[in-house]
């Protein structure tokens, strides 16, 4: 045999090798980094020295003036430049959440994770600084929405809408005191004075949510057209800011709160999102002691809605396409639910393993172990990292084939470094009708994904499959933490 031949044979064997080996296991730990730089696209306000998505500026550096408050930074939540504060809040209760659960894993990621929480925090902390009001958006959403322009060159208007004791919004008062009290104990032992602040607030921004009951959207109709409606009502919010306020002081008072409104945890059992949150508080107060409730009535419901989900349980009430992938049909941006849910299945397969590896039994003999959870929230994952039809991964640049064309304002149009010339608002138009992929990656975005058939339009239009959020991500940086140690 020739040496030459010999080493093509070689060649092809290593090739082969390697081929195996990608399709074997995702690189959890580069998906992970990428999963969190995201955050760093959708910074509002005056970016700092340590900014690694350079294509990103300043932007919005007077929001907030038209109320005499300083509102500069956030994050903008999706392909657009408005800064609603409740998905961004709940984007900051499951960041800390998965800070809190898998930031043991996340090694050098860790502090790159605390940055991106940091972010939000401290923008949440300026939104609640006047009391008896709550800042829930800034920035007019019709007028960003009608333009396609880069944050950087923004000329419309940065209205900011706040509620207030005759205005009330329980809904996105109460998941700012979420994500403050989450947060303050991510902080507690890095940064003690810091994390006493977002605890502090969180208690008056709560009492505040609480004494004043209404829906923010009653007071604010200006979020409805926008999608950020909150269907669900205020309810499951107080009980979600109860749960993180309970965990984070033990404050029995809290509890009392949960216990007497316990059968909305017991109806909701399901839902789990930024405008939903019952499954989650669930999951979360099924691993609290009370010294009152005796089993932890929680337990029940949180194996339910794992009962809900499991694809071969009978009481199963989501889709899974013929690939495999988690659907809940009728839903823009399909995978904002497979991350959230895939992070509470991981959750709740550690607090099971924790309680002697009790499995959850769903009934006619379906009986899933803790590892049986890990094991579907990690088939979600493979999923949206390209083990699916279209051999697509769903996050932008992880892989070699993945989303070109999103639906992201900054994203579509050159970089201030490229074209430093003004954007105007309709003068953006070209760049979304481009057949050209998107001068800027905004690495590490997860689109909203396939539909229930594993079809995937790459095109800026398809906003429903294309745009990214940053509740998509938030919650998969835990799940991606947890498998970057346990890759099999
Ligand atoms: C609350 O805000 C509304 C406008 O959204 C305003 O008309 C009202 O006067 C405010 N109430 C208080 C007590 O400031
Ligand atoms: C996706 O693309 C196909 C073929 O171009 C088209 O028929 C369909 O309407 C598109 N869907 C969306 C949501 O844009």
């Amino acid at each position: 045999m020739g040496g030459k031949y010999k080493s093509v044979l070689v060649l092809i064997g290593f090739v082969w090798m390697m081929m195996v080996v990608r399709v074997a296991s995702n690189n959890y730990g580069d998906a992970l980094s990428k999963c969190i730089l995201f955050f760093e696209g959708q910074r509002s306000g005056k970016l700092p020295s340590t900014q690694r998505m350079t294509w990103r500026k300043d932007s919005a550096l007077h929001d907030g003036f038209d109320i005499g408050v300083d509102l500069v930074g956030g994050y903008y939540d999706a392909g657009d430049n408005v800064k609603f504060s409740f998905p961004m809040a709940f984007t900051i209760t499951t960041l800390a959440w998965s800070l809190l659960e898998f930031g043991h894993h996340m090694k050098s990621e860790y502090q790159n994770a605390a940055d991106a929480l940091k972010w939000g925090t401290d923008y949440l902390l300026k939104a609640t600084s006047v009391p008896g009001t709550v800042v829930a958006l800034v920035g007019d959403p019709y007028s960003d929405h009608a333009c396609w322009e880069r944050p950087e060159d923004m000329d419309t208007a940065r209205t900011s809408y706040v509620v207030n004791t005759t205005h009330p919004g329980s809904d996105v008062s109460a998941e700012i005191a979420a994500a403050l009290a989450a947060s303050s104990l991510v902080f507690k032992s890095t940064d003690y004075g810091y994390s006493q602040t977002l605890l502090e607030r969180a208690h008056q921004v709560y009492h505040f949510a609480d004494q004043n009951r209404g829906n923010y959207d009653f007071s604010l109709e200006v979020v409805c057209p926008f999608y950020y409606c909150d269907g669900s009502g205020y309810m499951d919010e107080l009980l979600w800011g109860a749960a993180w306020l309970y965990k984070a002081t033990k404050d029995q008072h809290y509890w009392k709160f949960i216990v007497e409104n316990i059968q909305y945890q017991e109806y909701n059992f399901a839902a789990f999102g930024w405008d939903s949150k019952y499954a989650g508080t669930n999951v979360l107060l099924s691993r609290l002691k009370s010294a009152t409730h005796s089993p932890n009535p929680f337990v029940q419901y949180a194996d339910k809605f794992v009962c809900s989900v499991l694809p071969e349980s009978p009481s199963k009430s989501v889709s899974y396409s013929p690939g495999g992938l988690l659907n809940i049909p009728g839903e823009s941006s399909n995978t904002q639910r497979v991350t959230a849910f895939s992070f509470l299945l991981l959750v709740y397969s550690r607090y099971m393993t924790r309680a002697n590896n009790r499995p959850v039994e769903c009934g006619n003999n379906v009986v899933a172990t803790p590892s049986r959870l890990a094991q579907l929230a990690k088939s979600q994952v493979d999923y949206l990292l390209g083990s699916n039809p279209l051999k697509m991964s769903y996050m932008v640049g992880y892989g070699t084939y993945f989303p070109s064309k999103i639906h992201h304002r900054g994203s579509t149009l050159p970089s201030i470094d490229n074209y430093p010339k003004q954007i105007k608002c309709r003068d953006g138009d070209s760049y979304f009708r481009s057949t050209y992929p998107n001068p800027n990656q905004l690495i590490g975005a997860i689109v909203g994904g396939p539909d229930i058939n594993d079809q995937y339009n790459d095109s800026r239009s398809a906003y429903v499959q294309s745009e990214p959020t940053t509740y998509i991500n938030a919650p998969f940086v835990g799940v991606l933490a947890y498998f970057k140690s346990y890759p099999s």
